[in-house]
Order: C-alpha cells, then structure tokens, then sequence
C-alpha cells in the first residue's frame, strides 16, 4: 500500500510555528528542489499566508502564487480555503466566493481543500462547485473535535454528505492534533467503509501524538498525510516527513518520497528555521509537546496567537487563566471546532473574560455575529442566554448568512479604480480592505522609488 504525502513547510508549518512569517526569498531557491522530492501535494497557499503576506511582508499574495507555480511544475499546490469566507474572517457573497475559486485556479492552484469551521456544508458548497468547475481537485474538509456532540457516526455522515457534494477526496483536519492514534483508526476505518473516495488526514505535533495518530490511520487504510520537512516539523506544525517516510517504509509501505531530496530541502532550511530563532519570530515556547492541549483543545495556531496577545498587554503570566476559560466559551458557544476564524473568537472572548474578570462584559463584533447565526449553525446548541444578551429572536438568521448579501465586486473594482491593477487585486481588498490599500500604496510608492533610481542611474 502506499502514503501519498503533503509538504506543508512553506504553509502550515510556518504558519503555526512564525506565524507565516516567512517571506517568498526564504523558500524561492528550494522550490526546484520541493518538485523533485515525490510529494502527493505541496501545500502553499491559503490559510494566513494571503493575509500575512499584503499585513507584514509587502507581497502580492497573488504574485507568490504564479512565481511558485513557475518553480514548481510536476507536484500539485494546494491550498486551503476557507469556504464562504475565502480567506478572511467573515462570509462573503457567492460571486466573490467562485471569483476567488477561479482566480486562484487561474494563477497556479490545483488541489483546493475547503473547509467550514463550524462543519456547516451549506458554507462550502460554492466553492466546491466553482472548484469542480475550474476542472481542479475539491477536496472537501471536516474539522476535527471532541465533544458530546461529535460522535463517529456524526463523522461518517459528514464524510457521505462530502461525498454525494461531489468532492474528490476527504481530509480530516484535526488543527489542534488533539486526536489520539485510537480515534484516529476508528475514524479513518469508519470513513473509509462508508465512502469510496480517498481520505487524508491533517494533525499537528503539539501534543506529541502526531507520528503515533498518523501510523494508526495509515493502518486503517488512510490515503494521504501531511507532514513538515523536520527542521519545520514538531511542536505546533506537523510530524517530520523524514521521520514518517522512514517508519512507514520500515513497516512495508510504500511512499514517492526520495530520502537525498528531502536531505537537500531539509538541509536548505536550517539556516532559514535558525535566522527565526534569533530575531525572536520563532519562539521556543511553540516547538515543544504540550500535553496542556488534550485538556484545552488549542490548535497551534491559536496558541501561538494566545502568547503573542498576552504577551503584547503584559499578561504572560495570565496564560493559564486563559487557556482554562477556552472550553468554557466554546461550551456556551455550541461547541465550535477550533479553527480559525472560530479559534481566534473563542480565544479572543476567553482572553477578554479573563482580562476584563466579568464573563461576557464586552463581546467582540465577530462573536455577536456569530451568536446571531452568520457563521451557519453550531454543532451543538448555543446558550441561549449568550444570544439574548446581544439579539433578539427576530434579528436571528434564517437559513444561509450569504444568501442575503449583495454582490460587491463590480461596485468596489469601480471605487477602487486605478488603484486596483487587477481583479486580483479587487479580491485582495475585498478580502483585506485596510491592508490590501496599505500595500497598494506601498507598492506605488516602491515603484516610484525605482523610476527615481534608474533615472538617477542614467544620469551618471
Ligand atoms: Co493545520
């Protein structure tokens, strides 16, 4: 049997170890490299990098796109895709949804592993069609929790629901890698019995279960993993591929992968992961196991989040405390899986609660529309004080959020106009108003700077 393997060093695992830090020019000389190593896929695109990219590293996150499809011509990219909310933190309308499911398909992007944080499937539906559309892969994604509400067959279910959507494969994304090597072979075993097409599974180190999860799926006949090449591997990003690629082939499996490329990708990022130690981005809190999350059920993006925030209100020492409010919210929210934008809400609101010592005294934008139904429905139910502390039973969504939103993309390309080069960009200030006008700004200034230069130049 064989493993298919996701690399996701230069998305995920950067994402939850440096908070997606890491500019194009760290990773632009391995890329060649990243194509001959025998991966399923190459994960690099989506999640926070579009957002990372135009706040903190002055990149069109677009161009990132079309330069690693140039370098990168045999392995599939892949992205996540946060469903209707593309890849912000709020539900857009339908036709920004399959604009930005065409033009990501347009500028390099192949394998599209969609997602709803609440596992609401009406919110993912449109991009899934646009994606089949386009001729890409849809891969149709379940987050990952426990609570009284998750049960196995709740699971199997959503995988048939997945399936008759039309999607072309399966992932379990378990953001928090809180899922143990036993849950892990019950779930791939019972999905694997109820739908035909293949499932791959997503988990994090930060636990320490990782590997062991992997190996029990692998067992139950899982199809593909995802794991980091091991300088970015461990801790809040994902088991080593090196280290899976050896016992699964130990064990008789069979995998693509070739030991002197990924010595060669591995060896490249030693002085990238070294560089982020010293200038403090890589914090050693972030690589260690952190049995804490079995109890907390906090991803390692969210983690991360949490240090940072506390950190930047000198409340370090508040850490504790907030992370024992996380599944207090989350119960009086209907038990939400914690992914984002979902995790930054529940850890935001815990760390506010905590902060404030008055539970629910402020409650921020997101999780008020949450609370009125714009997110989709919660797994389990709500507290139905929470909702009456903000709402009444009239301002309550009915049916799905997007249905009732205009369409905005014709209206904010004309009121961008020049500023705006492309409807690329269009999409980027649509999804990051604030941030994508900073960058156009920026970028207009760079270039001005550059004529300047060159006339400078000739003038010697
Ligand atoms: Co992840």
């Amino acid at each position: 049997m064989k493993v298919k393997f996701t690399e996701t060093v230069i998305r995920d695992s950067q994402q939850s170890l440096i908070a997606t830090r890491m500019p194009y020019s760290d990773f632009e000389d391995i890329l060649e490299t990243l194509d001959e190593a025998g991966y399923y896929s190459l994960e690099c695109w989506g999640g926070a990098t579009f957002d990372s990219c135009l706040r903190y590293l002055d990149e069109d996150p677009w161009e990132r796109l079309r330069k690693i499809k140039a370098k990168v011509k045999k392995t599939p990219l892949q992205m996540l895709l946060r469903g209707q909310n593309i890849l912000g933190y709020k539900h857009y309308p339908d036709e920004v949804v399959r604009l930005f499911v065409r033009k990501s398909a347009e500028n390099g992007m192949d394998i599209f592993r969609i997602f709803d944080a609440l596992n609401d499937f009406r919110n993912i539906e449109v991009a899934v069609d646009e994606t089949l559309k386009c001729g890409k892969h849809a891969q149709g994604c379940i987050c990952y929790t426990t609570s009284p509400v998750h049960t196995l067959e709740k699971y199997a279910e959503m995988g048939k629901e997945l399936e008759a959507m039309g999607v072309q494969s399966v992932c379990i994304k378990d953001m928090a890698g809180i899922m143990s090597p036993d849950e892990a072979y019950k779930l791939i075993k019972k999905l694997k019995e109820t739908i035909k097409i293949p499932v791959f599974l997503h988990t994090h180190s930060t636990t320490g279960l990782g590997p062991m999860t992997y190996l029990k799926a692998v067992e139950a006949g899982v199809d593909g993993i995802d794991c980091a090449i091991s300088n970015f591997s461990g801790g809040t990003s994902q088991p080593a591929t090196e280290t899976m690629k050896y016992a699964l082939e130990g064990l008789g499996y069979e995998t693509d992968l070739d030991s002197k490329v990924l010595k060669k990708i591995n060896d490249f990022f030693a002085p990238v992961k070294a560089k982020f130690l010293e200038n403090g981005i890589l914090d050693p809190y972030v690589m260690g196991t952190k049995t804490d999350a079995l109890v907390y059920q906090v991803p390692g993006g969210m983690l991360s989040n949490l240090v940072n925030q506390l950190k930047s209100m000198n409340a370090y020492d508040r850490l504790d405390e907030a992370l024992a409010e996380v599944p207090k919210v989350r119960k009086d929210m209907g038990y939400p899986p914690l992914v984002t934008p979902l995790s930054q809400m529940v850890g935001v609101q815990a760390v506010t609660n905590v902060l404030v010592g008055e539970r629910y005294k402020n409650i921020s934008a997101e999780v008020k529309a949450f609370l009125r139904g714009e997110y989709g429905r919660a797994p389990g139910e709500v507290s139905q004080d929470l909702i009456h502390k903000v709402w009444t039973d009239d301002e309550l969504v009915k049916g799905r959020y997007a249905e009732s939103l205009e369409p905005v993309f014709e209206k904010t390309k004309a009121e961008l106009g020049k500023k705006a080069r492309s409807d690329e960009d269009v999409l980027s200030y649509i999804a990051f108003p604030q941030i994508a006008e900073k960058f156009f700004e920026k970028r207009e200034e760079k270039e001005s700077n550059t004529v300047n230069y060159t006339i400078e130049k000739k003038e010697d």
